[in-house]
């Protein structure tokens, strides 16, 4: 039998999940379809019920039900516990379990751009939001070595430090001092919205002391460069943007449902095209 998936949130008609998900299942020969369900927070609690109920095999979790959701499944791995966000929940013996894959996604993905593991280079993470949160939890999961924060708040980086369960020497930072010593940095990888439409020529900071030998990674996917990526590519940075991360967030929840990795090249490629030449 046809065994069904899906993703939730509210909006969702704009989501480029069921696509890459479709593909890969179409791909690799496996008898499933995966749909889009538009679930408002008030309906939050019955949709999960209901898809237990009808016995959907797992989904994604995306806005705005990412935390709510937690209280409503059976059981939550530790990591997405920690970052207080489950973006893909499983069915195990009838037992819905959730996961957030976006860390591992973003930095499998920064790995293979980068050529080599991150993990003991100095990195500079920019924002304190939700995106920040997993990455920096799953960075000192895997045994990062050495990550700062510098964010517009101080009071949500110090918060994201003094939650993180995990051993990480962290440096808290303004802005303003994070432009200063951006020359200490291998990696800086930027997860604020900055950048997005309709501000797309705004950066979070300024570039003048990036090294020419650093990697840039923005979380943005939608302009595929911000004006933050074209001004380190500029300076002589290597730069990638967040579609990488997308693809790979989706491949590491398919592998979680199926325990076949879909090709993230071939997904990255289904949300390039869909994007199109729409670039803001
Ligand atoms: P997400 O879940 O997508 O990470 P979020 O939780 O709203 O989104 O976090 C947004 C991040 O972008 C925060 O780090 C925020 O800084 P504050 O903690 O100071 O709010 C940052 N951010 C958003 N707009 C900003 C701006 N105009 N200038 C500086 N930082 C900004």
């Amino acid at each position: 039998m046809k065994k069904l998936y899906g993703v939730i949130g509210d909006p969702i008609g704009h989501s480029m999940s069921p696509a890459m998900h479709n593909d890969a299942f179409e791909t690799l020969g496996i008898n499933a379809y995966y749909h889009p369900f538009h679930i408002k927070r008030e309906d939050l609690a019955a949709a999960v019920a209901g898809m237990k109920a009808i016995g959907v095999s797992g989904f994604n979790v995306t806005v705005p039900h990412k935390t709510a959701i937690m209280p409503l499944l059976d059981e939550v791995d530790p990591l997405a516990q920690a970052i207080g966000a489950v973006n893909t929940v499983i069915r195990s013996d009838n037992r819905y379990i959730g996961y957030n894959t976006d860390g591992e996604g973003f930095i499998r993905g920064l790995n293979e751009e980068y050529g080599k593991s991150v993990l003991d280079k100095h990195i500079l993470i920019i924002g304190a939001g939700g995106a920040a949160r997993a990455i920096y939890y799953t960075l000192g999961q895997q045994g990062a070595k050495r990550v700062d924060i510098a964010n517009r708040t101080a009071e949500k980086a110090s918060q994201l430090k003094e939650r993180c369960p995990y051993a990480v020497e962290t440096e808290l930072l303004a802005l303003i001092e994070a432009e200063e010593k951006l020359g200490d940095y291998d990696i800086i990888i930027q997860t604020t919205s900055i950048g997005m439409s309709p501000g797309v020529d705004k950066m979070p900071l300024r570039l003048a002391n990036i090294r020419p030998d650093a990697f840039l990674s923005d979380i943005i996917y939608n302009p595929a460069q911000t004006a933050l990526m074209k001004e380190a590519g500029l300076r002589g940075a290597r730069v990638q943007n967040g579609l990488r991360m997308f693809a790979y967030q989706g491949a590491l929840a398919f592998e979680k449902w199926t325990g076949v990795l879909p090709d993230p090249d071939r997904m990255e490629k289904i949300v390039q095209d869909k994007l199109g030449g729409k670039t803001c």
